[in-house]
């Protein structure tokens, strides 16, 4: 299959969501059977959504038309308006959707720490859930992210995910998994993507990330849950006509994308052990399990200015802010990519760096 891989002499690493979708996606997209997908006659959209629950092993599953659009329908479908959603400071619920459930949906966020790795402590979270006592919100949900985007794109294990299922379930409170990159999350476990979210109530998967596809994500759970999100769908203005044009898409994002994720991981690795070794920088390693990586410049340079600076080498990455710099790696990321990517972070970063050793 030919994978139309370099649309640009600039190495791109700020984002998987940079990915242009493959040859094979824009056949299937012109290609696409359509119907009025509001009167669930959409064939490819109605296939997207069975493939899509069939490998998450859930229920039913919704296409929606972003992954923060796939966050807010699941928050929706699980909180009245003044339930409280349980998220980690560090989330991406938190940090970049636009505040839009307590917008949208009057769900008040209730912060807890992030844990280096990703996690919410569990001792936290049980302090967390609310009592039943009408002076308290009621506790509607509970979210983890996973992989997680601002912990370097760490993984959450199964076990854990069970660990926190037990105890929100304990209290009847459901648990939403934030799984933008689940697939990538499962490969580096070596697990079907079923067994990664088996505790999980629902789920949120991104289509235009990692796996390319040009538009989407999808939601996934109980029928029940199902019902709601698309009900909340409707309501947020995210419910489409034809859209099998772009379910199509993602479709061959789920059937030939998966497979090629430990590719996108072992090129990270490489860019993080690369960047180790220049002096002064920061950063673990070990602790890149997936396709982001995080780090800190030396100390003294200033991380736009690290930016603007690979950016003349043609390399461009991104600001995380307390965090660090972000790059992450896709399908549109080859060796030659990573080598000069690493060419350039090392004749923008190291010279200060040895002036400051
Ligand atoms: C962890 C995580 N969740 C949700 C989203 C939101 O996805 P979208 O940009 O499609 O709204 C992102 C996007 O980067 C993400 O990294």
């Amino acid at each position: 299959m030919a994978l139309d891989r370099h649309t640009s002499t600039t190495v791109d690493l700020r984002s998987d969501t940079v990915t242009h979708p493959t040859r094979s996606m824009r056949r299937a997209m012109a290609d696409a059977e359509v119907g009025d997908d509001q009167y669930g006659e959409d064939p490819t959209v109605n296939r997207l959504e069975e493939r899509a629950a069939a490998l998450l092993g859930k229920e039913a599953a919704v296409f929606v038309a972003s992954g923060t659009m796939g966050n807010l329908v699941s928050l929706l479908a699980h909180c009245g308006r003044g339930d409280e959603a349980i998220v980690g400071d560090e989330s991406h619920i938190f940090r970049y959707e636009g505040g839009g459930a307590s917008a949208l949906g009057g769900i008040p966020l209730h912060l807890l720490a992030t844990e280096r790795d990703g996690r919410l402590d569990l001792g936290d979270v049980t302090r967390a859930i609310r009592a039943a006592d009408p002076h308290y919100p009621h506790t509607g949900v509970v979210s983890v992210e996973n992989t997680h985007n601002r912990r370097g794109g760490q993984v959450l294990p199964p076990a854990y995910l069970r660990d926190l299922a037990t105890i929100a379930h304990a209290a009847g409170v459901p648990v939403h998994l934030d799984g933008a990159r689940v697939f990538n999350a499962a490969a580096a476990l070596g697990i079907p993507p079923a067994v990664l979210v088996a505790d999980v109530d629902s789920v949120q998967v991104c289509l235009s990330k990692g796996l390319a596809a040009p538009v989407g994500s999808f939601v996934a759970g109980s029928a029940a849950f199902a019902a709601r999100a698309r009900r909340q769908r409707k309501l947020v203005g995210g419910a489409m006509r034809q859209a099998g044009v772009i379910a199509a898409a993602g479709l061959v994002a789920l059937d030939e994308m998966v497979d090629r994720l430990p590719e996108d991981h072992a090129r990270a690795r490489r860019l993080a052990e690369g960047l180790a070794e220049i002096p002064g920088v920061s950063i673990d390693p070990e602790t890149v399990q997936t396709n982001i990586v995080i780090f800190r410049p030396p100390a003294g340079q200033d991380q736009r200015q690290v930016i603007a600076a690979m950016a003349e080498h043609g390399v461009r990455i991104s600001d995380y802010g307390t965090v660090g710099l972000r790059m992450v790696t896709h399908y549109q990321v080859d060796d030659a990519a990573v080598d000069r990517a690493l060419a350039a972070a090392t004749a923008v970063m190291a010279p200060v760096a040895v002036a400051v050793a």
